[in-house]
């Protein structure tokens, strides 16, 4: 794809989807984009993007593959195994101080799809800690996912193949081959649009999870989103990232590496 192509339509999208691709890594976007004109069938980006104007269906479509939002419970599972085991324990124990009955925690689910990822979040501490009431964030740029993420599913078999069957038995009721997760666990959740790149961040959380959204991102930006996630923590607070997502020097920032995945906002 030439510069000047790429350069216009990074201008149609940010008008038509208020999606920023400077933000996002150049030559695997163009290739991403490339195949897609190829497999809409359209003739060139002109007869698509006139296509995109009078199609919200398509639209949509469009949105989703830009975003890539795949995504799954408990999903790289020894890593939440590391999350139980190493990394909740210390942040309860923190809560315990002020709460020591009913612990609670303020969490961010940062690109958070269609809600797999912070329902395992609700998941767990319900497990950990029965009977708390913490403060649990998803937050995504993506309308689409969010429905599915506040409708609490359906989630298909892959989608939850992660999780044990006392889980599901627990926390999911199943329909035909479908499963949704039950009302009570849900209505835990807040759910809101976000766009990590422009919008203003909430603070004082506990735990950040931000995994596999960064990636598809330029080096400055993640750069830029390692700070703000840091400005976001509370001392002693945790972000977890995805499995091939590094901070390159997080002293730098303040944070120590404790383990892989994980960084810890140093103060505490
Ligand atoms: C691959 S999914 C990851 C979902 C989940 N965190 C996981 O690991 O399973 C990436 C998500 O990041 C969202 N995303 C991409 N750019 C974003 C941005 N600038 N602000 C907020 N969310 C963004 C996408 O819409 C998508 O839902």
């Amino acid at each position: 794809m030439e510069l000047e192509t790429y350069s216009q339509i990074k201008t149609s999208v940010k008008r038509l989807l208020n999606i920023d691709l400077t933000y996002y890594k150049d030559e695997q976007m163009r290739r991403r984009l490339d195949s897609w004109l190829v497999r809409s069938g359209a003739p060139d980006w002109d007869d698509y993007f006139d296509r995109l104007r009078g199609d919200q269906h398509e639209l949509s479509r469009f949105r989703d593959y830009l975003t890539i939002n795949v995504s799954e419970f408990f999903r790289d599972l020894e890593r939440w195994m590391a999350l139980r085991g190493q990394v909740m324990p210390a942040l309860l124990e923190q809560a315990r101080k002020v709460h020591p009955l009913r612990p609670a925690l303020r969490v961010w689910s940062a690109g958070c799809s269609i809600g797999a990822e912070i329902y395992s979040l609700a998941i767990m501490l319900d497990e950990m800690a029965p009977g708390s009431t913490h403060y649990l964030l998803a937050t995504d740029l993506d309308r689409g996912v969010l429905l599915k993420a506040r409708a609490h599913g359906p989630y298909s078999v892959d989608e939850i193949r992660n999780v044990n069957p006392q889980q599901r038995a627990t926390y999911f009721e199943q329909t035909g081959a479908q499963y949704m997760l039950k009302d009570s666990l849900a209505r835990r959740i807040t759910f809101k649009e976000h766009n990590l790149l422009n919008d203003l961040y909430e603070n004082a959380f506990d735990l950040i999870v931000c995994r596999n959204v960064i990636i598809y991102f330029t080096t400055e930006a993640k750069a830029e989103l390692y700070k703000k996630f840091y400005q976001a923590l509370r001392p002693g607070g945790i972000l977890f990232l995805g499995g091939t997502e590094i901070i390159p020097r997080p002293g730098d920032i303040g944070f120590q590496n404790v383990g892989i995945s994980f960084y810890r906002k140093g103060g505490q």
